[in-house]
């Protein structure tokens, strides 16, 4: 170590070069630094974000326990595609699709195929991409035109459905939700459907209420849309949050591989697959969905492995964590953390159902996450922006959001409740909106409305 260095870091800690001083924001600084002030400009600096714990925005995992995360510092160094170097990573993440695939009631998942992704956003994206391919491919053998396909789906899916068809080039058509029709439930669907669908999306918790959409009912107006005009639409479940909630607390709810018509299933391990971010898996219900010219092969052991991703090195280490958590808590295990999540989900939503001001759109019954309204007419004082801007100084965030189409008028808010808010810190929580809201109640003369926007975008 030089003099100077060893100078360094004699000084105190905030009155060192770099803490002193302002850190450098846009232009790598000049200088090195001690590997504690450094650091400490990070600490600092992310003290200043939300506490993750608190976020009931999020559907992403904020806990994991102690033997997880020494899981985790043991493996960050993995990269997922040198399946040569990590061959036991590589068929860790086999086991872990396979046992996905038999979750989701593939009827012989040794006829699956399946990878881990970095989330549901690119699972979802090689899902709607086998479903484009496979549609090319008749339509080329049939001597048909390819250049229109479409994709139907409800006005609620989460962004990452518009990504891909804004990104690979598919008409979206967006069926809007209303009041009476609160998901894509099959009604109308024959009005979107033609000779270029390449298929439809059916979302197992839709991002906006939490509420799953009837699979069975939607894979049902299919067979009879196809009886009629024989197009044969297949469906793509997204289940970035159902897909490990339905096997577990819904056992008897058809939504899955059990209905063939559903060719492939996403969903994302760091949801309530219970795993840190970022991971995703899809599986399609026999090999033959996913279109082989998708995939690439890569060397592994010498030999060749078979790789399907939108890119190439990404960690290795939640894969892993997520065999763990298959590991550590079994179908039992699984079952009674969301059960317990569920608990406390309709634990605050009747609590919530209580008060005046409000109405529940959904309970919390089908994933554990619901949403709430303002009952028409309660105040013209305040909405549930403000609500959601008090609860922000508790330290809450209980994010209020416009609706989609055709509900963009209606305004609500939501809690997600993952693995971590336990009922005790779910009391609080009530208390908290209990008090606020009897603060905004108490209002004598309306809260200024400038420059509200929704804390959470889909
Ligand atoms: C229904 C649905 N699909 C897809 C996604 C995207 O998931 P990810 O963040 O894992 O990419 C989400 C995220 O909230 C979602 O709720």
């Amino acid at each position: 170590m030089s003099t100077s260095q060893a100078d360094d870091n004699l000084i105190p800690q905030f009155a060192r070069r770099g803490e002193a001083t302002r850190a450098s924001r846009h232009v790598i600084p000049q200088q090195e630094s001690l590997p504690g002030t450094a650091k400490q400009i990070i600490d600092d600096e992310t003290m200043l974000d939300g506490n993750s714990r608190l976020n009931l925005a999020t559907f992403v995992s904020t806990w994991m326990d102690d033997d997880a995360k020494q899981v985790y510092e043991a493996s960050f160094d993995k990269n997922m595609i040198d399946k040569d170097e990590y061959p036991q990573t590589a068929a860790i993440e086999d086991n872990c699709w396979r046992m996905i695939a038999n979750l989701w009631n593939a009827p012989d998942a040794s006829q699956s195929i399946g990878t881990s992704t970095i989330g549901s956003s690119e699972a979802c994206m090689l899902g709607g991409l086998a479903f484009k391919r496979r549609w090319q491919q008749a339509r080329r053998a049939a001597g048909k035109d390819t250049a229109k396909p479409n994709l139907v789906m409800s006005s609620a899916v989460q962004v990452c459905w518009e990504k891909f068809c804004n990104y690979f080039d598919v008409e979206p058509r967006f069926v809007p939700i209303t009041e009476e029709h609160k998901t894509l439930d099959g009604y109308d669907l024959e009005k979107y459907i033609d000779e270029n669908t390449i298929g439809v999306v059916a979302i197992m918790g839709v991002t906006y209420t939490g509420m799953y959409e009837p699979v069975a009912a939607i894979a049902k107006a299919l067979d009879d849309i196809q009886a009629k005009t024989g197009f044969d639409v297949p469906i793509h479940v997204d289940g970035a949050s159902g897909g490990m909630i339905a096997p577990f607390l819904q056992p008897d709810l058809v939504w899955d591989f059990r209905l063939e018509r559903v060719h492939s299933i996403s969903t994302s391990g760091h949801k309530y697959g219970l795993v840190f971010p970022g991971l995703g898996w899809v599986v399609w219900r026999e090999s033959q969905w996913l279109p082989e010219d998708l995939i690439f092969q890569v060397s592994y052991l010498g030999g060749e492995m078979p790789t399907l991703a939108l890119n190439f090195s990404r960690p290795g280490a939640q894969v892993l964590l997520q065999y763990y958590m298959f590991l550590r808590l079994g179908f039992e295990g699984y079952r009674a953390v969301q059960q317990e999540s569920q608990d406390v989900a309709k634990f605050l939503s009747a609590g919530i159902a209580k008060l005046d001001a409000f109405e529940l759109w959904n309970d919390g019954s089908d994933i554990p996450v619901f949403a709430w309204r303002l009952k028409e007419g309660h105040t013209s004082n305040w909405n549930l922006y403000h609500l959601q801007d008090r609860l922000r100084m508790k330290g809450w965030l209980v994010p209020a959001y416009p609706m989609p189409d055709d509900l963009t008028d209606l305004t609500v808010q939501r809690i997600v409740v993952r693995n971590g808010l336990s009922m005790d810190l779910a009391e609080e929580l009530l208390e908290g909106i209990e008090t606020e809201t009897a603060y905004l109640d108490a209002l004598e003369s309306p809260m200024p409305v400038e420059a509200q926007r929704p804390a959470f975008h889909h």
